[in-house]
């Protein structure tokens, strides 16, 4: 039988205007004439150029409009069907394609039975801290029959990065990629193809009601009936033979593969049978390229990776398997889909690939320890903070809570950092902020836990985690160093800690507990990330200059955790010289 093949060039359902799409093939060109050695290509470059003239102008920024509707869609994965939340009946929803340094406007209408908000992630959201989105941190969520317009510009960033919802679990079915060329060319060989891949995790009960479960039993949530591979399952899965994602590929090419996890409570392991992948950009910032066989993706971090098409003609498995910190059920079978040379017969059997094990940390962190930034003059992006203005040390686990009076429970898990569990507020923080309204928060989250402890070691009885609306206050264009350490209440477990607003520099990670004196710190190419998977029963320290003013949420990008508070904000401040101001917000601001 057939397999669905959406992806020879560009892929299903995405939002790439026909004129974009030119323009993007015209870039490519340019910049190969501009920076190739060889006089006689650039000539032909030239030539093909004078004739697109009137579309090669596309170093000067523009704006670019999408629009997204949120409505439901019945879709039939592993022998079930459910109507899902979608954006513009598509899923994965679009791809949302822009070049660095252009006005990206959405407008986002809400036809859907559930409130809604949409967040960029990893988009920096300089002075557009308005346009986020992440539900009661920057805005209230837009109400069905309601729409809002999301304005911002893509200042100083390039690569891969993904949208999602940003209202209780509905990101499970709504989320889609977010590739930003660079306004330079890649600092490596020109790919002949790029190709998306958006990992994600599908249940065959709404996930609505996933959460929901979960919150009444007061225990975990039920585990993924399938992982998927842009949207589909793959071969390992019930009535899923068909529902495979196929990559055609050329031999003898380098190709590039823009690989995002969007799932909601699952690190992954991505690997493609018998090719080397050679990591090249991670969280939209460039590395120094890293040769490996798999690569680790938390959820809400996004891999650019090279793979040359070396090997004999064939079909090979391309595919996501667990990484699972914690000694908890999870889904073990893995997603695949199919990397596939011209002129393969389609009667061979793909080759499988090997994943590292679920259990497999020391891959896990052999990858994470590896990566570097490239700081190469022309792509360094922002330097790194040698002196620290504010320090912040913040814990992040598990606890339990006692049971509300009215109902009986056996456990009831929560979640907390420096030992505070966050209780969404019911104005958004940002508006309360700006417009100076009372008793939504107290700025008061510590710089420190108030009661520290041996983290790693035997935890403590009877700690419980007070919970509140809580944060701490950066001051305007400090540099930061925030050191997040892993605790073993109820079981230590790697917490992928993402970060709105900003990047950040990884420049520590370890085992155990963090100890200043006898860390080791890289302040030369550390990694550049927005979201940190900090190791299992270990610390990962980060460092970053507070220079956009605005509230900026910061939680675990397992969303049962953040649904169990693992989460906190913090205000940055305006600062008093020009374009340090956020601007007030826009007049359709969705009402709280
Ligand atoms: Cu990708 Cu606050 O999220």
């Amino acid at each position: 039988m057939e397999a669905r093949i959406w992806s020879t060039g560009l892929q299903r359902g995405e939002a790439r205007p026909e004129a974009v799409q030119k323009v993007n093939a015209e870039q490519k060109s340019y910049s190969h004439c501009l920076y190739s050695r060889s006089a006689s290509r650039c000539l032909l470059f030239l030539l093909i150029l004078i004739n697109a003239a009137s579309i090669a102008a596309w170093e000067k920024p523009t704006t670019r409009e999408f629009e997204f509707t949120i409505q439901p869609l019945s879709l039939t994965r592993i022998c079930s069907t459910k109507s899902i939340v979608s954006v513009n009946g598509i899923f994965p929803g679009p791809t949302l394609y822009a070049n660095e340094g252009d006005r990206i406007i959405v407008k986002v209408t809400n036809r859907a039975q559930y409130n809604i908000t949409i967040h960029w992630h990893g988009v920096r959201q300089i002075l557009s801290g308005w346009a986020d989105g992440p539900a009661y941190i920057t805005q209230c969520p837009v109400q069905t029959g309601q729409s809002y317009v999301y304005n911002y510009t893509l200042t100083k960033q390039s690569g891969t990065l993904f949208w999602h919802a940003h209202e209780t679990w509905l990101r499970g079915t709504v989320y889609g990629p977010i590739v930003i060329y660079p306004q330079k060319r890649y600092p490596f060989v020109s790919p002949y193809e790029e190709h998306v891949i958006i990992l994600g995790e599908w249940w065959k009960a709404n996930v609505e009601d996933v959460e929901t479960a979960a919150l009444e039993t007061g225990g975990g949530p039920a585990i993924a009936d399938a992982y998927t591979i842009n949207g589909l399952p793959g071969p390992l899965y019930n009535c899923s033979s068909t529902d495979v994602f196929v990559l055609k590929v050329k031999r003898k090419k380098t190709y590039l593969l823009r690989i995002v996890n969007a799932a909601l409570n699952t690190e992954l392991f991505f690997t493609v049978a018998n090719h080397a992948l050679t990591v090249v950009e991670t969280d939209g910032d460039y590395t120094k390229p890293l040769p490996t066989n798999s690569i680790l993706l938390t959820p809400g971090q996004s891999t650019n990776v090279l793979i040359k098409t070396d090997q004999p003609i064939g079909r090979y498995y391309m595919g996501a398997s667990p990484y699972m910190s914690a000694r908890i059920p999870f889904q073990r079978v893995p997603t695949l889909g199919i990397f596939e040379y011209e002129n393969a017969p389609s009667s061979t059997l793909p080759t499988m690939p090997t994943f590292p094990a679920s259990n497999d940390t020391n891959t896990a962190m052999q990858f994470a320890t590896s990566l570097r930034c490239l700081n190469r003059h022309e792509t360094y992006v922002e330097r790194i903070p040698r002196k620290v203005d504010k320090s912040i040390f913040i814990t992040v686990g598990l606890g339990t809570k006692p049971c509300d009076a009215n109902r009986t429970c056996t456990t009831n898990i929560t979640a907390s950092m420096s030992n505070i569990s966050l209780i969404l507020p019911e104005i958004a923080l940002l508006q309360a902020y700006y417009f100076n309204i009372s008793n939504v928060f107290s700025a008061d989250f510590p710089d420190s836990p108030l009661n520290p402890f041996n983290y790693t070691g035997s935890p403590p009885n009877n700690f419980t985690p007070e919970s509140g609306t809580r944060v701490n206050v950066i001051p305007f264009n400090s540099s930061v160093q925030m050191v997040l350490q892993d605790t073993s209440i109820l079981g230590v477990e790697n917490h992928p800690i993402h970060l709105h607003g900003y990047s950040f520099y990884v420049v520590g990670q370890g085992f155990g507990n963090f100890n200043e004196s006898t860390a080791n710190f890289n302040l030369v190419d550390p990694p550049r990330r927005n979201t940190i998977g900090v190791p299992v029963g270990g610390w990962a320290a980060l460092r970053f200059k507070a220079d956009n003013p605005g509230v900026w949420y910061m939680h675990c990008h397992l969303e049962i955790h953040t649904t169990w508070g693992l989460a906190t904000a913090f205000i940055v401040p305006n600062g008093v010289g020009p374009g340090q101001t956020l601007p007030p917000p826009p007049p359709d601001l969705p009402p709280c």
